[in-house]
């Protein structure tokens, strides 16, 4: 009887999904001779709506390079999962079904933080399981890296590469927003990359002051412009010590569409200087995977084949020091990686003088 792998794409889409989709479906049609995969149509939506196909052999040729992802993907949040909306459909119930009726061996799962969460709740109901860990963030506990974040640095790196040519012709300060959820990895490495002057994460409140004085000093020093790379997701002094739901509210009052705008604003006003913003949003995750994606999208697609081969199920594979590995799914579902403030990347900045708003 043929092994029946069935594999999904499921939350923000990233480089190198269509690359690790490659590889899982390469070696395993390698190392297990009778298979058939499932493509499950735009991800978990796809498993509870019962929307998939089995794919032919040939639609996994030519899309090592591919951006996005050829089975689609989709939000479903974790939190609803186990809820009852409108639909009145048990999610959980039609998934497990559905995997049933599709006579899956083993289901592999592509995606993020949420996406984990969902496939443990899935592994715990005892579905075959294996994960892989997509995301442009790099915020997935117990692996060094996640694909799709290199590629996304490169192209952060780039827009802070364009901004500083422009912000030195003007003399002006130019703020980058760079995506990364509640994590910095993504503004810290092209941060670095692009050579900003100060860098701004979530990870390290910020001092609106200490950004102003930089801008001010290097202005005194003859350089009359400033590169700030500032993460999306980041908080002032005052804001961190602020509920999720008052900080939200203090937001919407002072009006502006992000802190990134609130911050230029303040240098603008204070320093005199001519300030913008700019966000390159999902630019950032769209396009051909670099080639470091392109490897590891591959590596990891063919170290999940080899745990199916095994029937090593209830894990997602990780990179740990330069080794390809796995860790237990139950072990990483739900726990953010988040910068740690001693991270070496952090200490470079500051020996090199960059501000990191504190
Ligand atoms: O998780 C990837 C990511 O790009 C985050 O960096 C960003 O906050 C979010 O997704 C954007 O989500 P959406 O594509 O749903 O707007």
């Amino acid at each position: 009887m043929a092994r029946k792998i069935g594999i999904l794409t499921s939350g923000g889409d990233c480089p190198g999904l269509n690359a690790a989709i490659r590889g899982v479906a390469r070696a395993a049609y390698e190392m297990m001779k009778d298979v058939e995969i499932i493509g499950i149509q735009d991800g978990y939506r796809g498993l509870i709506q019962g929307e998939y196909r089995l794919m032919k052999r040939s639609e996994f040729s030519g899309i090592l390079t591919l951006g996005g992802t050829i089975l689609g993907t989709s939000r479903q949040p974790f939190r609803n999962m186990r809820v009852i909306e409108a639909d009145n459909v048990d999610k959980v119930k039609a998934m497990k079904a559905n995997y049933k009726k599709m006579g899956l061996d083993c289901l592999v799962t592509l995606g993020g933080n949420g996406t984990h969460k969902t496939a443990n709740l899935l592994s715990e109901e005892g579905l075959h399981v294996i994960g892989l860990p997509k995301t442009i963030d790099n915020d997935i506990y117990g692996t060094d890296v996640t694909f799709g974040f290199h590629t996304a640095v490169d192209i952060a790196t780039d827009v802070i590469d364009r901004v500083h040519t422009t912000a030195a012709s003007h003399g002006r300060v130019m703020i980058v927003e760079i995506m990364g959820n509640k994590a910095g990895w993504l503004t810290l490495y092209a941060g670095i990359g692009g050579g900003a002057d100060a860098i701004l994460l979530p990870e390290i409140p910020y001092s609106t002051e200490k950004v102003i004085d930089l801008v001010q000093r290097r202005e005194k020093a003859g350089k009359g412009f400033s590169i700030i790379a500032v993460a999306e997701g980041i908080m002032d002094r005052e804001e961190a010590k602020m509920k999720k739901k008052e900080r939200m509210a203090y937001r919407a009052q002072t009006g502006f569409a992000s802190p990134s705008y609130r911050l230029a604003h303040e240098i603008e006003v204070t320093t005199g200087i001519e300030t913008r913003v700019v966000v390159p949003g999902h630019v950032q995750r769209g396009g051909t995977p670099s080639s470091y994606d392109r490897i590891l999208s591959t590596q990891f697609g063919v170290h999940a084949a080899r745990l199916i081969q095994e029937e090593n199920y209830g894990n997602t594979v990780a990179m740990v020091g330069s080794q390809v590995t796995h860790n237990k799914l139950s072990d990483i579902a739900g726990v953010p990686k988040l910068v740690p403030t001693d991270h070496q990347l952090i200490l470079t900045a500051r020996d090199m003088g960059i501000c990191m708003g504190d």
